[in-house]
């Protein structure tokens, strides 16, 4: 037996004289049940059998493990001299990338992130916010009405409503996200994106909305960025403006803000005479285009990869 497990030239052949030896009705075994009707001496021999077969096979599996392993080193190896694959790295999205820079900016000056939903009940997307029936506003030329008398909603400014409902003043929230008109050319699609924003306290001014203003700008384009204010009307506050900011020798209109309406305040259930404060909505994908110097806001919904790759992404 010793010879054979020497000699055994595959791990199968030495799973079979295993199991001769160990298996059931292996030799080993037969001698090993036999150790109760020998002497001391018989029963050290056979021991000393025993162990010396499991060492023999122990050694030889080894030895065929080895050689299996250096066989296959031999035949297959990795050519570590190979080109590898280039995994292409993917990026953010310009919108993207900007929607989270506006919502880190606003963070840090304690503005907490609201979200509403897209298709809107004509509460919070006019009633609620001081757009009476007759406003132009509703105009079927501008607004996506649903059969139901919902509509997509026109303007983030909604979900102020939502928020100072919810959790009353003082009330300190933005809201960033998709709204919807009828309207399509270079500079307008029909869905876009606005962020709004909404303070609330006893002691709100609109010297706050400026300062507030000026600095979400000049953090977002890194630079210090000069507005001004204008007079202007929107239905939700009073006074209303309009806000423009300094882009080389032009002022850019960027969007609308104002006190907020007393008649606002009272659509969820604040005192006026208590509470005030500002408001402020603009469109995120104008921004993202001026810091970007990207020029046509198709663009950035067409979904082409290779626009997307050249315009610095
Ligand atoms: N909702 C306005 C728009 O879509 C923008 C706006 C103006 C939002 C004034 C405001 C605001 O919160 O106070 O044109």
């Amino acid at each position: 037996m010793k010879d054979k497990i020497k000699n055994a030239s595959s791990i199968e052949e030495l799973q079979v004289l295993y199991s001769d030896t160990f298996g059931k009705n292996g030799t080993m075994t037969a001698k090993l049940k036999t150790m109760a009707t020998l002497s001391n001496e018989e029963r050290a021999k056979v021991n000393a059998e025993n162990a010396e077969l499991r060492g023999l096979f122990k050694e030889k599996q080894t030895e065929l493990e080895n050689a299996a392993i250096n066989a296959k080193l031999a035949t297959e190896y990795v050519d570590v001299t190979l080109d590898g694959e280039q995994i292409a790295h993917g990026t953010l999205h310009p919108l993207t990338q900007s929607l989270k820079e506006l919502s880190a900016i606003l963070e840090s000056m304690g503005f907490g992130l609201w979200t509403g939903p897209e298709i809107e009940d004509d509460w919070h997307n006019f009633t609620a916010l001081n757009t009476p029936e007759y406003h132009p506003a509703r105009d079927m030329q501008d607004s996506f009405f649903m059969e139901n008398g919902n509509v997509m909603r026109t303007q983030t400014s909604s979900v102020q409503i939502r928020a100072m409902e919810q959790v009353g003043v003082p009330i300190k929230m933005f809201a960033i996200g998709s709204t919807y008109r009828k309207e399509m050319d270079a500079t307008h699609s029909p869905m876009f994106h606005q962020i709004e924003g909404l303070y609330i306290d006893k002691n709100v001014t609109m010297s706050d909305l400026i300062a507030t203003l000026r600095t979400l700008l000049s953090k977002f384009f890194e630079r210090d960025i000069e507005i001004r204010i204008r007079p202007s009307y929107f239905p939700f506050t009073e006074p209303s403006v309009e806000f423009d900011m300094k882009w080389g020798d032009k002022w850019l209109e960027m969007g609308g803000a104002g006190m907020v309406h007393p008649n606002v305040l009272k659509s969820c259930k604040i005192n006026p005479d208590e509470y005030q404060g500002f408001a402020f909505g603009f469109g995120w994908d104008r921004m993202a285009m001026l810091k970007y110097g990207l020029n046509d806001i198709r663009k950035f919904y067409d979904g082409d990869i290779r626009w997307l790759k050249n315009s610095g992404f």
